[in-house]
């Protein structure tokens, strides 16, 4: 299968960065397939740009609804869907795969591969999917519980499935794979509770491992997997990170030149997140939060640029990766562009990992900036939290996430899902390792969560995101969208001269690239995550998103204004010019404030419940307890809910739904510490009918 490739054709092109040819796999020679989607980012280079202009800034007023498809859950929506022959390929959460009719939305299969539903208690961010691979007759996925699956593109039925992953370890799998010459390359997640991060390929036809690239060094006693690993290991000291992982996870975002014949793979934070606590003598903790640069067909290391040395912040480096040629003083250069959760917007020379800028695209105050010298960033010691908590911004939810980013050639900009919102970091010097909860070695500091409506209020006015129009040659800003919420979808650019995006208040909105200009929108009535697509079918250009809000910020530190109508199942929507007008969005139902029972309790058991709290469920029902909707908010129990409560965390009862028990790791008393937490908030924020007598 492999070593087919055919680099002759492209020398003459200049501009080649988004050309390729693989005589294998025609799906790659996406520029004779404008119509398709076939690629994740629909290029190797991952612009997600189309060169489809039917539909266009004097017409995008015109569409509507095509066709809509709902796939029966409303937990987070993240899949890129991919377009081949008429058909379009999708991922739900819990990793099931639908194939669609892209002309009328008609199901034609459905694959649920029956992930475990108890593992969703070691994903952090949610049980989302963010898509599927396409190559020859066969798609490819992977599932929440570590498994990498082949499947009849046809059928729908399974030619193969592998487990990529140690069960005895937290991992999880959300992020697409990519295929490059055959190799199916796959990685994983799992850096919140501690794992050690790394990357696979597997042969298209077989599943056989072909080769593996760990991102951080195992136990330095041990012999190293490579030489990069022995050099790697010489930048950790005083702690044992390989009990715990390390991190370094390759949870979402690749990149291929076929000219340079190089992936670029993206890694993410330490595991733990505190370097205080991974690893106390310091160093560069390499390759954490990282851009690096592999031989696709025997994984050797090319070269790497860290984005933040030493992270202490969960600054991943995994977030989306776009290759360009850019003219910058006068010269063509190669680069590889990403905006990291840490805040610089960086271009790098693709073909050696040399820095080339790097400035803030949102404002921060754990670094200064990034010396053009060293090329490193110059950490703010007032933001050093060794000592003292440190508010801190950006926080672990990054001045973007995995959300895509676009890129126009015409335009010459890169549109970035950006936000803002401030973290407290602190230093747990108590810190203790389990791995069936987050290792995140941060001290929850009780005393900045909020207590009080009027606390809360203020916190919601710092949390905000905007869609940002980004010059990558001259590092600045060119215009702005502002949404009153962070967290909302990827992005896609067209050469119709739009840029569109969902946002996480439900809308989907087309832009004027150029200007800014917001030219159409439409109230889907469900919060948006997912980056839109576009492909065209007998003459007709479609534009496709998933809609359904959920992911790490709807589910650990949102505002239930975030997200409408958050019970509402997940869908598919598809627009054309001359579409149907949508049906004004449902609206959500108020929710009826509770009475809650009246427990004996005191302020020590409520204190311990608090902590237990931020321990084990924080990352689900909300920082705090307040709940982004999309998983029950804890402080709207009712009477009955609270009488099942022991019933649900210890025994069980709705664990076929996400909800496992957690006897493992609570005791009774700690259950009832809990519980007794969830009531005092529920009083303490004002959603209790009547607040029962202590
Ligand atoms: C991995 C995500 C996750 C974690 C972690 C988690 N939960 Fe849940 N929880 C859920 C989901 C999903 C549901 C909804 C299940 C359903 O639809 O019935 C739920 C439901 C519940 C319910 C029932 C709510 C109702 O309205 O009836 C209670 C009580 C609950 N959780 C308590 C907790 C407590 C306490 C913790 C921490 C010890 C916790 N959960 C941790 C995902 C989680």
């Amino acid at each position: 299968m492999k070593n087919h490739f055919l680099v002759l054709p492209l020398l003459f092109l200049i501009f080649s960065c988004s050309e390729s040819v693989d005589s294998k796999n025609p799906l790659v020679d996406f520029n004779s397939s404008p119509n398709e989607w076939l690629l994740h980012g629909r290029t190797y280079a991952e612009e997600r740009h189309s060169p489809l202009d039917q539909i266009n800034t004097s017409n995008v007023d015109q569409i509507g609804l095509s066709w809509s498809f709902e796939t029966g859950t409303n937990r987070g929506h993240e899949t890129t869907p991919i377009v081949k022959d008429g058909v379009m390929f999708i991922t739900a959460p819990w990793s099931v795969v639908h194939a669609l009719d892209a002309k009328t939305g008609d199901l034609l299969w459905t694959h649920d591969p029956q992930v475990e539903r108890a593992w969703a208690n070691n994903a952090c961010c949610d049980v989302v999917n963010r898509g599927v691979a396409l190559y020859e007759n066969s798609i490819f996925f992977g599932t929440l519980d570590g498994r990498l699956i082949s499947l009849d593109k046809d059928t729908g039925n399974e030619n193969w499935s592998i487990l990529t992953i140690d069960k005895s370890w937290p991992y999880t799998i959300t992020g697409a794979p990519r295929i490059v010459k055959g190799n199916v390359i796959i990685g994983n997640g799992g850096g919140e509770f501690g794992v050690r991060g790394y990357v696979t390929a597997y042969d298209v036809d077989s599943g056989d491992e072909l080769w593996r690239f760990y991102t951080v060094p195992g136990n330095p006693n041990e012999p190293f997997e490579s030489p990069e690993m022995e050099i790697a290991a010489k930048t950790w000291s005083g702690g044992k990170w390989w009990e715990y992982g390390g991190g370094g996870t390759v949870w979402d975002s690749m990149a291929y030149d076929p000219v340079l014949d190089t992936l670029y793979i993206g890694t993410g934070n330490g595991s733990p997140w505190n370097r205080y606590v991974r690893s106390p003598g310091g160093g560069d903790n390499l390759y954490l939060s990282s851009i690096v640069a592999l031989d696709p067909d025997t994984g050797d290391y090319k070269w790497h640029y860290q984005t933040t040395p030493g992270d202490s912040w969960d600054y991943t480096a995994t977030q989306h990766m776009i290759l360009a040629d850019l003219e910058i003083n006068g010269q063509i250069r190669k680069v590889i562009m990403q905006a990291p959760k840490n805040g610089f917007f960086y271009v790098i020379d693709r073909t050696n990992g040399e820095l080339i800028s790097a400035e803030n695209y949102v404002p921060i105050n754990w670094a200064t900036h990034v010396d053009m010298e060293t090329g490193r960033p110059i950490e703010n010691p007032a933001n050093n939290y060794f000592n003292t908590p440190a508010l801190t911004t950006p926080g672990p939810l990054g001045g973007h996430n995995w959300q895509p980013m676009a890129f126009n050639p015409d335009t010459g900009l890169v549109y970035i899902p950006a936000q803002e919102m401030l973290f407290v970091y602190s230093h747990d010097k108590d810190f203790k390792y389990n791995r069936k909860t987050w290792n995140t070695g941060q001290q929850v500091e009780m005393t900045y969560l909020p207590k009080n409506p009027d606390e809360l209020a203020m916190v919601d006015k710092a949390t905000f995101g905007y869609l940002l129009a980004w010059d990558p040659v001259a590092q600045k800003e060119v215009w702005r969208e502002q949404y009153q919420r962070p967290w909302s979808g990827g992005l896609l650019s067209t050469a119709g001269d739009l840029v569109l995006q969902g946002t996480s208040d439900g809308r989907f909105i087309a832009f004027d690239a150029a200007s800014g200009e917001m030219l159409w929108s439409v109230d889907t009535g469900q919060g948006i995550i997912a980056p839109p697509i576009t492909y065209m079918i007998d003459e007709e250009q479609y534009i496709a998103v998933q809609v359904g809000y959920g992911g790490a910020y709807a589910l650990a530190g949102a505002f239930p204004s975030a997200n409408k109508n958050p019970a509402q199942n997940g869908r598919m929507l598809v627009f054309k010019l001359g579409g149907e007008k949508m049906s004004p969005p449902v609206q959500s139902i108020a929710k009826v404030n509770p009475v809650v029972p009246s427990m004996t309790t005191d302020a020590l058991t409520i204190a311990r419940g608090e902590y237990e709290y931020h321990e084990h469920c924080q990352f689900c029902h909300g920082a705090g307890v307040i709940g982004g909707g999309v998983i029950p908010d804890l402080r709207y129990l009712d009477e009955v809910g609270h009488k099942t409560f022991l019933g649900v965390i210890l025994g069980g009862m709705h664990s076929e739904k996400g909800m496992a028990s957690f006897k493992d790791v609570l005791s009774l008393e700690q259950a009832n510490q809990i519980q007794a937490y969830i009531i005092s908030q529920a009083k303490l924020t004002g959603v209790t009918q009547e607040a029962a007598e202590d």
